[in-house]
């Protein structure tokens, strides 16, 4: 990838379109919303609180990387989005029950309810679990021409100068990639044809890139992550990057197991138990959509641990995640992790955890650093998979071959030097040895 000459100005509206208007995209925008009302914190984001360390430790240049990077304030962000239930943002809200209807809600009822859901391209074919009545009809390549003419009609409606989208929708059925998903002829006669192989997360992402719109997936699903589409987004110039919001146990998972690694401490088991009540629960109880789930969980050990290298430490690890559908909790999620380890002259150790965990209080700031540092891409030239932006996510997409780097403490220190790259400053490699000379 080239490094961009000159980086375009952020100026002007960023239109975020979010398929998907439930927990995680309301929590979102209703955190915006307090925040730019200044009721708020932007707690949990990069983009608004973290500083970068510029130059030698003893230059003390250490900027805000929102003043470091030139980043769309949340001022001039505006938000669309489709799902087949038709509530506004407000009652969508409510519904998912993360944030208080007295003190978070209802001081912003107005800017809530002014967002109407656009018509989704959607079927139950992909989510069993759910329906509503508010979708679109039509074949597979007609409902992809109308989410695009919908991307228009929004950015002229509302007067955004750049898009971005993030798929914010339930988790759809387990999909291998196949001969559709190849080439955009096959793409394409496969839409045509309304084959069951295209997803109607296929068709979003389709449409955001065909318009220019950089696209990111917060659901482990397929969606951009087939080669056609990859390659789509290369040569229309768009940023892609997926899939699913790193939160919760996997968050956990991420923080812990780099650690024990580099103690080389051994794993014989990591038994991980959740659960939770709200529409994103009922939806994994399908076994369909709890496969995908299954799937992104389970490769982050494997990744990080690296049982080929080390098999006397990881090669004999029990790795088992459950979710559990459990009304009662609603968004308030429960997760045990029980983690057998083993030390010096293999001696065993425990390891219990209790996450009492708020999915969607995790993900919305991830929402909000993908959004901003996906239009950052964009104006700075990038196009197809960024995988600075791993840190996000739970299944990093990465390029054909290469395995994706799970360790967020890796991902961390990759995203902060992309953004040096990108300013043309040195980047950090915490050698130390220059304070010695
Ligand atoms: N909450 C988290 O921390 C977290 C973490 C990682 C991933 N995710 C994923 O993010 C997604 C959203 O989570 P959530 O808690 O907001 O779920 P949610 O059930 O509250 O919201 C999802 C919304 O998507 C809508 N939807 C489904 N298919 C659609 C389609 N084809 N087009 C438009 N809308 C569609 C549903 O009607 C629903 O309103 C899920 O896939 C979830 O697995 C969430």
């Amino acid at each position: 990838m080239k490094q961009p000459h000159q980086i375009q100005p952020a100026e002007g509206k960023l239109g975020v379109l979010l398929p998907g208007f439930g927990a995680v995209a309301t929590t979102f925008i209703a955190g915006v919303e307090s925040i730019r009302r200044g009721l708020a914190e932007p707690f949990g984001s990069l983009t608004q609180m973290n500083t970068i360390r510029l130059g030698k430790r003893t230059d003390e240049m250490t900027p805000l990387i929102k003043d470091f990077v030139p980043l769309v304030g949340l001022e001039d962000l505006v938000f669309g989005a489709w799902d087949p239930i038709c509530d506004d943002g407000y009652e969508s809200a409510l519904k998912a029950g993360v944030l208080q209807k007295d003190s978070h809600l209802d001081p912003i009822r107005d800017f809530l309810s002014s967002i109407q859901p656009m018509k989704a391209s959607f079927s139950t074919d992909y989510v069993k679990k759910l329906d509503g009545p508010h979708k679109k009809s039509g074949n597979k390549r007609e409902q992809a021409e109308e989410l695009r003419q919908d991307i228009r009609r929004f950015k002229e409606e509302n007067g955004c100068d750049r898009l971005v989208m993030i798929w914010c929708g339930s988790t759809e059925i387990f999909l291998r990639p196949g001969p559709t998903h190849e080439t955009l002829e096959s793409f394409e006669k496969a839409m045509d044809e309304d084959d069951e192989s295209i997803a109607p997360s296929m068709l979003y992402a389709y449409a955001a890139i065909m318009e220019g719109v950089p696209y990111a997936n917060g659901a482990p699903n397929l969606s951009a992550d087939i080669p056609v589409l990859e390659q789509l987004a290369i040569e229309r110039g768009v940023p892609i990057s997926g899939k699913d919001f790193k939160t919760g146990q996997t968050l956990m998972k991420t923080i812990l197991a780099p650690g024990f690694k580099t103690r080389m401490l051994g794993l014989s088991g990591w038994f991980s138990t959740n659960i939770l009540g709200n529409r994103d629960g009922e939806v994994l109880d399908d076994p369909e959509s709890f496969k995908t789930k299954e799937e992104s969980k389970l490769s982050v050990l494997e990744q990080i641990l690296q049982p080929n290298m080390y098999p006397e430490l990881y090669g004999d690890m029990y790795h088992k995640v459950r979710i559990n559908y459990y009304p009662p909790r609603g968004d308030n999620k429960e997760g045990w992790d029980n983690i057998d380890i083993f030390g010096w002259l293999g001696y065993p150790m425990q390891i219990k955890i209790d996450f009492l965990c708020r999915d969607s209080i995790l993900a919305a700031p991830i929402v909000l650093d993908l959004a901003l540092f996906l239009d950052l891409a964009m104006r700075s030239g990038l196009s197809g998979i960024q995988e600075w932006l791993s840190f996000y996510f739970k299944s990093p997409q990465t390029a054909p071959g290469l395995y994706p780097e799970h360790d967020i403490f890796i991902q961390h220190w990759k995203l902060k030097n992309t953004l040096r790259w990108l300013m043309k400053e040195d980047m950090l490699t915490h050698l130390g040895v220059e304070y010695y000379d």
